[in-house]
C-alpha cells in the first residue's frame, strides 16, 4: 500500500539521475538559462546540506545548496527545490528547506540566497532583499530575490553582487 511518509537524508552520488529527472520535470530545459543556474554553474553542491526526501523506494523531492559569495562573504544558494507531483502537499518541500537551513546553520553558514516565490519561502525564514544593495549578475525579478540570515545581523549586513564561487 502507498505510504505518504518520507525521510530526509543527505544527497548521495547515486541520486544524481533521479534528481536530474526531477529538475527536468519541474523546470524543463529553460532552467539552464536562469540567472540562478549561472550562479551555481560548475560549482559542486554541498552534499551534506543538499537533501533528498525519500518516500519508501522513490526519491520524491530534492533541495540543492551550493556555495556562492555575496560581495566578499561566503553564502549558499538554495535551489533547485523540487518535489514530484506524486508526493506534493505532504510537507516535503517545506521540510527540505527547513532541514537544509538548519544543517547550514549548524556548520556555521550565515546567509542563504534563493530566487523564488516569497509566499512560499517567507514563512520559512526568507525575506526580499533591497535590490539596490544586493544584486544578481543577470536578469531576475527583484521581488523573487530572497535571503535568509542564519545568525543575528547577517541579513542586514549582506550587500554587493552575488557571484559564482569560481568567479
Ligand atoms: C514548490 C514545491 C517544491 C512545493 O513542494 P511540496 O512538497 O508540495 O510543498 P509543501 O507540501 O511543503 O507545501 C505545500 C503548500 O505550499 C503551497 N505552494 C506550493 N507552491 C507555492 C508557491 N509557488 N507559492 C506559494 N505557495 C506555494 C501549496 O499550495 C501548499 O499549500 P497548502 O499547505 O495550503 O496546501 C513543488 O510544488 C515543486 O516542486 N514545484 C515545481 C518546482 C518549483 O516551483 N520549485 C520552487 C522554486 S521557487
Amino acid at each position: 500500500m502507498f505510504s505518504p511518509t518520507y525521510i530526509l537524508r543527505p544527497t548521495q552520488p547515486s541520486d544524481a539521475a533521479d534528481i536530474e529527472a526531477l529538475h527536468e520535470m519541474a523546470f524543463g530545459p529553460g532552467r539552464f538559462a536562469r540567472t540562478a543556474f549561472r550562479l551555481r554553474e560548475g560549482v559542486a553542491p554541498d552534499p551534506q546540506l543538499s537533501l533528498v526526501a525519500q518516500f519508501s523506494d522513490r526519491l520524491g523531492g530534492s533541495v540543492t545548496m551550493t556555495p556562492i559569495r555575496i560581495g566578499p562573504e561566503p553564502a549558499l544558494l538554495l535551489g533547485p527545490l523540487a518535489v514530484h507531483p506524486d508526493f506534493a502537499r505532504k510537507g516535503a518541500g517545506r521540510s527540505l528547506v527547513r532541514a537544509s537551513l538548519e544543517a547550514a546553520r549548524r556548520v556555521g553558514h550565515r546567509l542563504v540566497l534563493l530566487v523564488g516565490d516569497e509566499p512560499y519561502y517567507g514563512p520559512l525564514g526568507f525575506a526580499r532583499v533591497d535590490y539596490t544593495k544586493l544584486t544578481l549578475p543577470g536578469p531576475v525579478d527583484p521581488r523573487r530575490v530572497l535571503l535568509a540570515g542564519l545568525v543575528p545581523g547577517a541579513f542586514e549586513a549582506a550587500a554587493g553582487m552575488a557571484k559564482n564561487w569560481h568567479w
